[in-house]
Order: structure tokens, then sequence, then C-alpha cells
């Protein structure tokens, strides 16, 4: 059964897509419990860049042009009631057996692609109860298929915007990148309401749970992490999630990492000196999901 993996925080820039591509990324290539695991992402922010640097730009514009997106999925699911084949939907980024190398090569990763036009059209069609069904439908419809499914989420979400929040309504777990400094520690206290207004909406039952949050673009020498930090343990405590003990530093070696235009083969290539960096990270999230056996 598949676990879904929400990644979110209401601003923007903090490093959601990013944390999104590196997870998906790493457990679609090494192995865990001696097993490959089967690796999806949905792209639930309108803007698709998430599906941009896993399938590249022009990938994206393709299946954008045939409608074979997420919110044409919702938009006809809403209409119709009928069944869909989601497996139309579903393109993978494949590993290239064909280079020589004995490196982890990145392996085969899934991804479901969004698209502004329909999602916009699905905000203003659909209700939040809507969201709520379609949800665990897709939900459903997915959980066979997969080990772990990462769902890449917009900032500023509200009430109105009903397809995103289909991707909030059907994660398991959620996990909150951020950085240390005054801008996102203001924006925390918004981001945690609004997974309350979630849970809410959710109802009883159908609960997540919040793993806690990742210290991206972290430098512990600077000021800013030093003043700040007291304030996030604070808001961990609240909620009872942790702060990741890994952290992702800040530099453009990870920023590029994101960039569909390299054509990166290997992990080690993509993730460089920061290999361990996001390897640690990733490890210490799979631990909380209850995938690797200690
Ligand atoms: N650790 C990092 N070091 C340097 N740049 C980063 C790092 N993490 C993210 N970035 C860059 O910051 C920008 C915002 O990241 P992104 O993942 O798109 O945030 P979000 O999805 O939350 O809006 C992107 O240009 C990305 O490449
Ligand atoms: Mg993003």
């Amino acid at each position: 059964m598949a676990r879904s993996i929400g990644i979110y925080n209401n601003k923007g820039g903090v490093g959601k897509t990013t944390l999104s591509l590196f997870l998906s990324d790493f457990l679609s290539s090494i192995t865990i419990n001696k097993k490959k695991s089967k690796v999806l992402v949905m792209d639930f922010d309108p803007q698709a860049s998430c599906a941009n640097a896993i399938l590249g730009i022009e990938k994206v514009s393709e299946i954008t042009n045939d409608s074979l997106t997420l919110p044409f999925i919702l938009n006809s699911r809403l209409d119709q009631k009928k069944g869909i084949d989601l497996s139309r939907f579903i393109f993978t980024r494949e590993r290239d057996n064909d280079a020589k190398t004995k490196k982890t090569r990145l392996g085969n990763l899934d991804v479901m692609v969004s698209e502004p036009k329909l999602a916009l059209n699905f905000d203003e069609k659909a209700s939040l109860n809507d969201s709520l069904k379609l949800a665990r439908w897709i939900a459903s419809e997915l959980a066979t298929e997969y080990d772990f499914i990462f769902v890449d989420l917009p900032g500023s979400i509200s009430k109105i915007n009903r397809f995103s929040l289909v991707g909030a309504f059907m994660v398991d777990y959620f996990v909150v990148p951020t950085e240390l400094n005054r801008l996102n520690i203001n924006a925390l206290s918004g981001t945690l309401k609004m997974l309350d207004n979630i849970r809410e909406w959710r109802g009883y039952g159908n609960d997540y749970n919040l793993l806690g949050f990742v210290l991206n673009k972290a430098d512990k020498r600077t000021v800013q992490y030093k003043l700040h930090k007291d304030e996030l343990i604070h808001f961990a405590k609240i909620k009872n999630c942790k702060i990741y003990k890994n952290t992702l530093p800040p530099t453009p070696r990870l920023s590029d990492a994101a960039d569909d235009s390299i054509g990166f083969i290997t992990l080690s290539e993509r993730y460089d000196n920061y290999y361990d960096n996001v390897r640690n990270l990733v490890i210490e999230i799979t631990r909380d999901l209850g995938y690797i056996r200690n």
C-alpha cells in the first residue's frame, strides 16, 4: 500500500518542489529493504514545476497539449462520474540503461502533470465535498500501484483552491520545508492554520499525520538561524512534530539539481558534494514513514 506524502508550506520559494523532487528522485533510485520502490509524483501545483524538473519542459507541454493532465482527470470525473483509465495520465522518467557507469542511475519515476487552465476550471466548478470525494477516489485507485506517492502542493492555498485541495486531502503524511529567517517564521503560523483547516475539512476518521519541518537553505552559523531556531522548536512542540536533524544547505548546486536542462544520469552527478545531505534526509523521513526496518 502506498504512503502518500504531501510537501506543503503556505509560503512560496521555501523548497517544496525541490524537496518533492529530491525525495522522489532518491526513493525511485535506491533500494530499500533490498527492493526498488515504485514512486509517483503528483504535481498539485498548477504551475507544474516539479513535473517540469522531472520530465523536462518539452514533454510537459506535449502532455498539456494532449490534455493528459491531473486537472483534466478531475474535471472529467466531476462531469461524467465514470471510470477513467489513470494509466494514460501517468508518465515515466526512464532509467538510462545505456550510459556506462557503475554509479546509481536515476530510476524510473512516474509523474502526473498539472496545468493552470483546467486547474482553475476545477476550482470554479467543484465544491469542497467534491475535492474530498475525488481525493478518496484517486488515492484508492493508486494505493496498490505504488510504495510512495509524493504530492507537491503550491503555496497560498485557501478554501477556493479546490484543485490543490484534492492533493491536500489525499495525503497520509505532511512534511513542511522551511527556511529559518524572520519572513519564514512569520509565515509558519499561516501554514499551520491551513493544516488545521485541512484536518477539519477532511473530517473525522480521515486525518493525516504531520511528520515535521525540514530546514532548507539552512546554515547553522548564520545569525538568522540562531535567532529563529527556538521559535521553530516552539512550533514543533505545539504541533507535536519533529524538526528533521538532517538539513539542506543553501547552495547553487542544489538549485541546479532541479534543472531539467542539465541531463543528469546518476544520483551522484546530480547531487555532487551534497549527495550525503540529501540521502541522509531521505533516509530520516523514510524511517518516519515506517518503511525502513532498523
Ligand atoms: N537548498 C537550496 N539551495 C539553493 N537554492 C535552493 C535550495 N532549495 C531550493 N532552492 C531554489 O529556491 C527556489 C525555490 O525553490 P522551490 O523548490 O521552487 O520552492 P517552492 O516549491 O516552495 O516554491 C528555486 O529556484 C530552487 O532552485
Ligand atoms: Mg513549488
